[in-house]
């Protein structure tokens, strides 16, 4: 599904925005649902890659679940609509008052990370009579093929128990009166395109279930996390990440017990498509080698590629037909030489006013912004709103 953009009606709003195609939005939700249901896979929308309530919205209407890691986001997951039993709590810090937060609204799991976090929650439950539902996120040793800023599952990351304190973790858990240990969960980290790592973080987590086994505990619930990557290079071409593979490829190699269910929580994969960062062209500024289309967006709208060298493909989209290709560095106002969306990139040429979309900005993209040098939040606008 192609991204069509509404010059007419970006012409009157002010710039940098993040505008939003709700009919992507919608058509990935039903796609993913729709697996979901085929192969038996509950998914919890990892809140953190974009938490505008207009997207939150569209998640929790199509059935979805929130994985959250922050007392802000439960709050944010409450206030959309998300019923409580359907909102995890992950994260390798939390602090008291979003684990009091948790437990007063009794969701459905906390995803616990240590001892010590554990030991917190039985005291902090203990303190209101109740129990708390948890499942250990386990360090499952399994390097992904992805950023190292991104990758969480081998054992240098602070992520997740030990796989070497398991045994003792579990029994642990098991001696508190206030946590009732319902699951285990993993996540080996973010913009993973090839399955084979998916496979083999199934692999790991078949050892581990064994392990478990020999313990005589068979959890209820087996959450692999999210991960699965967009194509940032044809945000038009490849609109839709491939769940019914990614959901089939889990099942297969995933030795389930009977009666133990299957969870995900993707994020980008969900919203990542369905959002560009607009911006309009200040300047264009030669300089003795090369030439800069500097915009009036910057790293403070999309930290992505100041932060991960991420690529983000750049369209020039109110380009004059048959204007000449020339090569521009794009880049922003803020004063950092990291402020930068990308190098010799190939344009019709530009001028002053003109239209420049950054695509796959919808995760990891609004949310992440800043206001580094006191610049305002950038606005969304959605498709449904504008023609
Ligand atoms: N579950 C856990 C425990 C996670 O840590 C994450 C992402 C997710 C699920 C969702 O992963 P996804 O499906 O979106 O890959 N800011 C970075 C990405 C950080 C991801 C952090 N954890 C970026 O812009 O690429």
């Amino acid at each position: 599904m192609a991204t069509q953009f509404p010059l007419t009606s970006f012409e009157g709003l002010r710039t940098p925005f993040y505008y939003y195609d709700l009919d992507l939005l919608r058509k990935t939700l039903e796609i993913i649902r729709n697996e979901a249901r085929k192969q038996r896979v509950v998914v919890h929308y990892a809140v953190k890659a974009n938490a505008n309530p207009r997207i939150l919205s569209h998640v929790q209407m199509a059935g979805l679940g929130a994985d959250c890691v922050s007392g802000g986001e439960i709050r944010a997951a409450l206030q959309t609509g998300f019923s409580s039993d359907k909102i995890v709590f992950a994260g390798v810090g939390k602090a008291d008052w979003e684990i009091n937060l948790a437990l007063d609204h009794d969701i459905f799991c906390f995803n616990v990370e240590s001892l010590p976090e554990l030991e917190v929650i039985n005291s902090l439950a203990a303190a209101k009579s109740k129990v708390a539902r948890v499942a250990l996120r386990i360090n499952p040793d399994v390097q992904a093929d992805t950023h190292h800023y991104i990758r969480t599952g081998s054992k240098e990351n602070k992520f997740g128990i030990n796989l070497s304190d398991l045994e003792n973790i579990v029994e642990s858990a098991r001696a508190m009166s206030h946590i009732n240990l319902v699951g285990i969960h993993f996540h080996i980290g973010s913009q993973i395109t090839e399955m084979n790592n998916f496979a083999g973080l199934a692999a790991r987590v078949n050892e581990i279930q064994d392990r478990l086994t020999a313990l005589h505990w068979i959890p209820e619930h087996v959450n692999l996390g999210g991960g699965l990557g967009i194509d940032y290079h044809h945000p038009d071409e490849a609109s839709i990440p491939d769940f019914a593979d990614y959901f089939a490829t889990l099942r297969r190699m995933l030795k389930l017990r009977p009666d133990q269910t299957l969870h995900v929580e993707p994020g980008r994969s969900v919203v990542g498509q369905c959002g560009s960062l607009i911006a309009r062209v200040l300047y264009v500024k030669q300089a003795s080698e090369k030439q800069f289309a500097i915009l009036d967006a910057g790293m403070t709208e999309l930290i992505r590629p100041a932060l991960y060298q991420a690529y983000h493909k750049i369209e020039h989209i109110s380009a004059a037909p048959a204007a000449p290709v020339q090569k521009y560095d794009v880049v922003g106002p803020i004063c950092e030489s990291s402020d930068c969306f990308g190098k010799e990139v190939d344009l019709p040429l530009v001028k002053r006013g003109d239209f420049i979309a950054i695509r796959s900005a919808g995760a990891y993209g609004e949310i992440m912004s800043s206001n580094y040098n006191c610049r305002p939040n950038p606005a969304s606008y959605f498709s449904d709103d504008l023609h």
